[in-house]
Formats: structure tokens, C-alpha cells, sequence
């Protein structure tokens, strides 16, 4: 099968994308967790597979039917994503970070239901590990890494800070506070950012056609590096 642009842009190619959200569970029965559905990992998972990549999808928690024809690793927390991850970056030419992983989890994860006590209760979080900052600090000369950043301010400046703290090769920020844009959405309004400086502003599209666009600019990354 081919895309519409009717090249094998990723024929040979090995893409790990992810995609959702965490879930750090509380005890048994809570968790917490944000308000991804995971359509624009499945967009690029599914794109990346039709230009004829190898594509192993790491989902947490989503929302609808997943891809058909890619490897997928199903995952909760952000412990465990970042697990699952490691286990297949090195053998990766593209990583996508789609997924909204929890910033927090619950300090401790009680084994039974936590029984309501006094008027008020307190829950600790401590910090996840940073997934995507670690891929960028261990990457192959070649690997293209991708991020992504959901603003709600301050686009640009977020974006391209987060571009270089996490040494990501390409990012993709959108301003949820738009309509039409960011979770939950078919639709999403990005900006693509490069280590170069270079902007690339798409107007409101279909996920399946940022995702193109996207593959498009890493694959050519990928063909740049080994020219
Ligand atoms: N990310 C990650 N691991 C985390 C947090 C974020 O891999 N623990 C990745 C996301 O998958 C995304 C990128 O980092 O590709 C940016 O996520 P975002 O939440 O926008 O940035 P943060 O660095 O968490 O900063 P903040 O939430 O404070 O804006
Ligand atoms: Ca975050």
C-alpha cells in the first residue's frame, strides 16, 4: 500500500511512536491521568506504515480503534512507557513522542482501597522521568527524534526551549487553546520547529495530513544525515 503522496518515503525504516496518556494509579480503583485520545500517535503511526516504515506504536490509555499493521506495546504508567521505549530506541531511525505522559505520579500507590477518613486528604506527587529528554540524551548519530509541545501561551518561546533541553531534532507545537487543535480533536493547528531555526506553520488539518507532513520533514532529516 502507498500513501497518497505516492512515495515509500519510510521503506526500510524502523518509527517508534507514542501515543495517549499515562495512567498513574492512586490504588486499585483511581488513577490519574489527562485528557489525551491518542489520534495523533495512531495519525503518524499509520502514515509512517502506509510510506512503508516498521512501526512499533508504545499506546497508554486511548481513545477509539488502533492502527492496524504496526507493533503494538501496550503501557500505564510513565515508568513503564519509559521501559518499553528504551527497550526499542536503539534500534529506531525515527522516535515520535506523541503521548501525554504525567509529569506527576502518586508517591506512594496504596495495594488496597484508600478508605475516606478526615474532611480533607492530601496526595503527594513526585516527578516522572523526563521520556523524551532521555532519548535525546542518549541518540545515535542519525536518529531523528521528534517531540511534541501542547502550550497554551508563549508558543514559540516553550517550544524551542523544550526543543534544545530535550536535544530533539524536530517539534511539534500547538496552541490547545485553539479550537479545532490538540486533544480529542481530528484535527490539529501546528507549528513544526527544527534545530535550525526553521519554522514550518500548517494551517488546521486532518491529523492523517500533519502526520504526513511531519514524516515528510523527518525522512528527509534521516536522508540529509546519511548524505
Ligand atoms: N515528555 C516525556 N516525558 C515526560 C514529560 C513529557 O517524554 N515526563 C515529552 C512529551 O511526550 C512531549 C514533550 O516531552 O513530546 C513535551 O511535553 P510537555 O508536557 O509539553 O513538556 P514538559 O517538558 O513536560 O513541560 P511542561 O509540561 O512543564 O510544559
Ligand atoms: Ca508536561
Amino acid at each position: 500500500e502507498r500513501y497518497a503522496g505516492g512515495a515509500q518515503l519510510l521503506a526500510g525504516r524502523k518509527v517508534l511512536i507514542t501515543a495517549g496518556g499515562t495512567v498513574e494509579r492512586i490504588d486499585p480503583v483511581r488513577f490519574l491521568t489527562n485528557d489525551s485520545s491518542g489520534r495523533m500517535g495512531f495519525a503518524i503511526a499509520e502514515t509512517a506504515r502506509r510510506m512503508g516504515a516498521e512501526v512499533t506504536l508504545v499506546a497508554g490509555r486511548t481513545e477509539g480503534p488502533l492502527p492496524g499493521g504496526v507493533n503494538v506495546i501496550r503501557v500505564q504508567s510513565a515508568q513503564d512507557m519509559l521501559e518499553a521505549v528504551l527497550a526499542e530506541a536503539g534500534s529506531s531511525d525515527i522516535i515520535v513522542k506523541a503521548a501525554a505522559v504525567a509529569d506527576y505520579r502518586p508517591a506512594m500507590k496504596a495495594d488496597q482501597k484508600i478508605k475516606k477518613s478526615e474532611h480533607t486528604m492530601t496526595l503527594e506527587l513526585v516527578k516522572n522521568p523526563d521520556i523524551l529528554q532521555t532519548l535525546g540524551s542518549r541518540k545515535k548519530d542519525g536518529q531523528v527524534l521528534v517531540g511534541f509541545a501542547a502550550e497554551t501561551e508563549r508558543l514559540e518561546e516553550h517550544a524551542m526551549d523544550k526543543l534544545v533541553r530535550k536535544n530533539c531534532d524536530l517539534l511539534v507545537a500547538n496552541d490547545v487553546s485553539k479550537p479545532g487543535s490538540g486533544f480529542g480533536t481530528e484535527t490539529n493547528e501546528v507549528r513544526i520547529f527544527d534545530r535550525n531555526g526553521n519554522v514550518e506553520a500548517l494551517p488546521l488539518l486532518h491529523k492523517l495530513e500533519v502526520a504526513e507532513r511531519l514524516l515528510e520533514l523527518a525522512a528527509a532529516r534521516l536522508r540529509r544525515s546519511e548524505a
